[in-house]
């Protein structure tokens, strides 16, 4: 599949099979959150693996029960460090370590499709209760929670967007 195809055919799936995800393969989509761009390359970002189903549970209980998380074979919570991007002051802890952290997840997003597993961005979760089940330090923010698995079928029709001409403006708002 080529990029462009991904980007395109990608879609959120909710439903995942029992299908194991080698530790090779998951290694190459970690390496793909890696790539990602972030400022002045300080990579301000860290990924959680779960692969234990209880903390998966627990990690879907803090996302307000969403229960489908616990499905998938591999959770990765992707998350802001503060830390690595404190050279950059107050945008850098508020804003660069995001940015950062949102690269990786779309890198994880279209890698996992393109390799022929699903998944999805879940944010909405109580960030406080996802760090306490992580154990994250201050400084690092959970951002999202991404359930990979593979796919147990195409899901539904995919989803609209709104017209190109809402969104798009020349040379100003
Ligand atoms: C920031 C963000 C937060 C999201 N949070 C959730 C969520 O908590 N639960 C959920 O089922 N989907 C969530 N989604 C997925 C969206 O519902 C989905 O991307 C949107 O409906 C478009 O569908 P598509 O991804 O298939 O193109 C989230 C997406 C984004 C970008």
């Amino acid at each position: 599949m080529d990029t462009i195809e991904a980007i395109r055919t990608r879609r959120s799936i909710r439903r995942f099979s029992s299908e194991k995800i080698g530790n090779g393969l998951l290694t190459e989509i970690l390496l793909d959150a890696r790539a990602a761009p972030s400022a002045g390359n300080l990579q301000a970002r860290d990924f959680v693996v779960i692969r234990q189903k209880e903390k998966m549970r627990e990690i879907a209980q803090a996302a307000l029960g969403q229960y489908f998380i616990a499905e998938a074979d591999v959770v990765i919570v992707v998350c802001a460090n503060q830390q690595k991007s404190s050279s950059y002051g107050k945008r850098g802890r508020e804003l660069y370590c995001i940015q950062d952290a949102n690269a990786s997840v779309m890198n994880i997003l279209l890698s996992v499709h393109a390799r022929g597993l699903a998944s999805i961005w879940i944010g909405a979760f109580d960030e406080n209760r996802v760090s306490r089940v992580l154990h994250l330090p201050a400084h690092v923010r959970p951002i999202a929670i991404l359930p990979i698995g593979y796919p147990v079928d195409k899901g539904g029709a995919r989803t609209s967007r709104h017209p190109i001409e809402t969104m798009v403006h020349y040379e100003g708002c």
